[in-house]
């Protein structure tokens, strides 16, 4: 049996997003934003036409939440703010003060539980109103951001000291609008995830700047972006081509957000050929990866204050094999990620569990993006429906990943302040609706009242959060 000690004022969260959790979809003022839109279509877009309308009612039953994160005795929780709860447009042009009630209610909570408020400014849902209006296709979406930033950090700023721009760009401008399986359902291969990352990431930027010149000197907080990556290995490791490949998977997903904000304001060199190459060859006259102007990549170098990792699986790599008609985002990566038939597969069928490719990631983003201060900010194994409240599995693979992250901390000297379990509680999963539960909390989605009951891996979560270290066998 080995005790494992975390560093003293290691960050313990747990982490929730809105359209996830809190329903309230028409409540209070509330404008529409693009997973209400895309839910209420229908058409098979999430497993049984499920939507978030009601969610975990978190919007009314957000006291229930915090007796969850107390039962937990965690320091951190990461929550997003529902755009369009705040700002039923988008734009300031009019402000929904019980959105901003509610909110402040929420924060003022947890501050009074001593627990250090980790906020997500937007997790993939997007206002509609702004949607109507190109979204993040359009150049515009990003200066609305920017005055939506500034609105939270004028609002919230006093109090919250820790913030996320946007939630996991890569999942939300590829599975957004590049194949449309999530909302807001663009299906435009090979040009629609670069425009929109390209506009997130000016977004980012220029929200992090709001934050640096008007607020940073008083508020004292720190401004971030969630980024999500698998670890990938070479599928043959003495293959050449499979580790070229391997290199891309990486430059396409991790360096495609982590290049620009953390090295050199700029997409990763192997992206920019790739991409402008096969557009010349199709006929094109620019590349379909946007360029950033040199002033824009000035303005983009530099702007996290930390890094947040989403960490949920690792691929086997190697080149693409399946050719493609019409240009796309994968021929363009080239490379493809293939689960190992020996890693164990959690209740969703992309999650398998490999604790290992964390402590690989974390190393590999020390050596590459200079030495960040490294919060995970999601990491979770999902259980299908129904769930089991017995879940000795599910803790098993916390502690081999807990015990991963120490091997970070202790041996490779990455350092890494903080671990967010993904999620809070069971929650509308996406498209997979409420059919996949990620949650340390069970919720009963079949009672009014959505009562919210630990499982085993919460119990032994809330050891590991009091006694700052993990006992393992
Ligand atoms: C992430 C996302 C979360 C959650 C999680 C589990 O991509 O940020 O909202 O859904 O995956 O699939």
């Amino acid at each position: 049996m080995d005790r494992l000690t975390f560093p003293d004022s290691f960050a313990w969260g747990a982490s929730t997003a809105a359209y996830q959790i809190e329903g309230g979809w028409d409540a209070d003022g509330k404008g529409l934003n693009i997973w209400d839109t895309f839910t209420h279509q229908g058409g098979d877009r999430v497993f049984k036409n499920q939507t978030g309308d009601v969610a975990c009612g978190s919007y009314t039953l957000w006291e229930e939440d915090l007796k969850c994160i107390k039962q937990l005795g965690l320091t951190h929780y990461r929550f997003s703010l529902s755009w369009s709860r705040l700002l039923p447009d988008g734009t300031t042009g009019f402000i929904n003060q019980k959105g901003v009630d509610y909110y402040n209610k929420l924060i003022d909570s947890l501050l009074a539980m001593n627990v250090i408020p980790l906020v997500t400014l937007c997790h993939f849902d997007t206002p509609q109103a702004l949607e109507d209006q190109g979204g993040w296709n359009s150049e515009k979406t990003a200066e609305v951001f920017e005055q939506y930033a500034k609105f939270c950090y004028s609002t919230f700023g006093d109090r919250v000291k820790l913030w996320i721009t946007i939630n996991e760009p890569y999942v939300f401008a590829k599975l957004g609008y590049e194949n449309g399986i999530f909302a807001p359902g663009k299906k435009e291969p090979g040009f629609g995830a670069y425009r929109s990352a390209h506009n997130m990431i000016k977004a980012h930027a220029k929200a992090w700047h709001a934050y640096n010149t008007f607020f940073k000197e008083k508020q004292k907080g720190l401004v971030s972006i969630a980024l999500d990556s698998d670890w990938a290995e070479p599928l043959d490791p003495n293959s050449v081509d499979d580790k070229d490949a391997c290199d891309r998977y990486h430059k396409f997903r991790l360096h495609w957000f982590a290049n620009p904000i953390f090295v050199d304001g700029d997409y990763p060199a192997i992206m920019k050929l790739k991409i402008s190459r096969k557009s010349k060859a199709e006929g094109l006259t620019t590349s379909r990866l946007p360029e950033f102007s040199d002033e824009e990549k000035n303005m983009i170098k530099g702007t996290a204050d930390f890094f947040c990792l989403n960490y949920y699986t690792t691929r086997n790599v190697r080149p693409l094999s399946i050719k493609q008609s019409g240009p796309s985002f994968d021929s363009d990566m080239g490379a493809e990620g293939i689960k190992d038939p020996d890693w164990i597969e959690s209740g969703v069928e992309w999650l398998a569990v490999v604790p290992w490719g964390l402590r690989k990631l974390l190393a590999y983003i020390k050596d590459t993006f200079g030495d960040p201060n490294i919060y995970i900010t999601e990491n979770g194994f999902a259980q299908s429906d129904p769930p089991v409240l017995q879940d000795t599995h599910r803790w098993g693979y916390f502690q081999e990943t807990l015990a991963e992250v120490l091997k970070a901390i202790r041996q490779d000297e990455v350092k890494v302040k903080g671990y967010f379990a993904w999620s809070l509680l069971d929650n509308f999963e996406w498209n997979s609706g409420y059919g996949v539960r990620f949650g340390l909390f069970h919720v009963d989605f079949n009672q009014s009242n959505l009562p919210r009951t630990p499982y085993f891996s919460a119990i032994e979560y809330a050891k590991v959060v009091k006694g700052n270290e993990l006992i393992y066998k």
